[in-house]
């Protein structure tokens, strides 16, 4: 195996090695990045007008995105409103099997026929009427007999492609595109134990970011900024020995495993007392009756337990099998361009990066948490988005929890980021060959949608 330099303390495979219930296959893979350059990366894709205008046609229009999850359009004539830079689609369901994605604009002058989420049985504008159904075909045209020259039959509303994968909705602007399917290359294989499809969006909180889509993405793609910018967790949490993850062939998806209830390599003689207690402190999942380390005993084997207990109660499901890193460790895949899926039990969470509005200097970011549905399926309505305003932090959402904390601290890294880069004299960014091996294929990726 290529392996670059070896970093310091025991590895996560080595940490599973001593778990009490064993890490599941997929997570026993280790796969690190082979052959990648170490280059720079230049920096203008950061914020110039033109690279942002060529990542609307080979990326936005190009590829595979996250639109919604399945709850959100349950029946026939629910949809959301999903846009991306200057585009807007209707995503709608249009049968109980079936779920479309129509450009939102009307083919008279082009008004939005939707601006927000809803439930309709048919697409009618605001401005004058032209009325579709939910196949798409045109209806009514208020006074028809103003428009000879227009075939009603030749105004099907214009659509995207709809792919649908783990409970989440997924489209694409490229009619020519490569299927969903093959799209997501191992992921699929990667989350069967982790059972998306049958969690709904207890929480989804939103934020517009002072910097590029891309540099906020990346600061929660690596764990090499931790002992600086989060030092609060090292007690807890196996910074500098989490593992990165990029597969020979694979384009678009990585991942990173840090273990937790583990302290960082870097602090040396950590009582397992001092570990939990800085665990309860900051997560109030492990809140509770006190946690007591018997001989032979570890802090991450009593976190798992208290976790896999937690979550038994949580489902209404006996979990007491799951395995220590799915109850404890961060799981975290990335699948270009913009989602990162989390997997385990312990942490359900989803981000999505996209640029604000036209802006390249401003993104939206979203953390949506799934929670398991009942063993029935049955689920309380998803939540609705919580849209933090300027002067708000991600503390302002109490339903984030300890994430909060931890996003707003990497809010005010982002922000410096962004203007550092436009005063830098210096062409690119400079990346660890190891730890921030997923950020580098990401912008191979990126770069070989870029050159088509
Ligand atoms: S612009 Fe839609 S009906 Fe006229
Ligand atoms: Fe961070």
């Amino acid at each position: 195996m290529d392996i670059i330099a070896r970093r310091p303390g025991p590895s996560v495979q080595e940490v599973f090695e001593t778990d009490i219930n064993p890490a599941p296959a997929v997570m026993r893979e280790e796969s690190p990045a082979a052959g990648q350059t170490t280059a720079d990366v230049s920096i203008e894709r950061y914020f110039a007008r033109e690279w942002h205008e060529q990542e609307i046609e080979k990326v936005w229009r190009k590829t595979w995105q996250l639109a919604c999850r399945l709850e959100h359009i349950p029946n026939v004539g629910d949809h959301v409103v999903y846009e991306i830079v200057r585009d807007s689609l209707i995503v709608i369901r249009t049968g109980p099997d079936e779920i479309r994605a129509y450009i939102n604009s009307c083919l008279h002058r082009g008004t939005m026929l939707r601006t927000e989420a809803g439930c309709v049985n048919q697409l009618r504008c605001p401005f004058h009427g032209w009325t579709w159904d939910l196949q798409g075909q045109l209806k009514i045209i208020p006074g028809q007999w103003d428009f000879p020259h227009v075939d009603k039959a030749a105004m099907n509303l214009p659509q995207a492609q709809v792919g649908t994968w783990g409970g989440f909705v997924f489209v694409n602007f490229d009619a020519d595109c490569e299927p969903l399917d093959s799209y997501l290359e191992n992921l699929p294989e990667h989350f069967s134990a982790f059972n998306l499809e049958d969690k709904y969006v207890a929480a989804h909180v939103a934020k517009v970011m002072p910097c590029n889509w891309k540099l906020a993405m990346e600061a929660f793609v690596e764990a090499y900024h931790v002992p600086y910018a989060h030092p609060q967790v090292l007690g807890y949490y196996g910074d500098s020995n989490t593992q990165y993850d990029v597969w020979d062939g694979v384009r678009h998806v990585s991942r990173m495993i840090s273990v937790q209830g583990v302290p960082s390599p870097a602090m040396k003689g950590i009582a397992p007392e001092r570990t939990i207690e800085e665990m309860r402190r900051d997560v109030p999942f492990f809140a509770g009756k006190p946690i007591e380390v018997g001989p032979g005993e570890t802090a991450r084997g009593k976190l798992a337990e208290r976790a896999r207990e937690k979550i038994s109660r949580a489902i209404g499901r006996d979990m007491s099998a799951l395995s220590d890193t799915e109850s404890l460790d961060l799981i975290e895949y990335m699948l270009f361009p913009n989602m990162v899926p989390w997997g385990g039990q312990a942490l359900p969470i989803t981000y999505r990066f996209r640029p604000y509005e036209d802006d390249p200097e401003r993104s939206l970011m979203e953390i949506m948490f799934l929670f398991s549905k009942a063993p029935d399926g049955s689920h309380p309505e998803p939540a609705k988005m919580t849209m933090l305003g300027p002067d708000q932090n991600w503390c302002d959402a109490p339903e984030l929890g300890s994430a909060a904390m931890v996003a707003d601290q990497d809010t005010d890294n982002l922000r410096r980021i962004q203007k550092g880069l436009r005063t830098s004299r210096k062409p690119g960014v400079t990346l660890a060959r190891y730890q921030e091996s997923r950020i580098r294929h990401y912008h191979e990726t990126l770069d070989a949608y870029m050159a088509k």
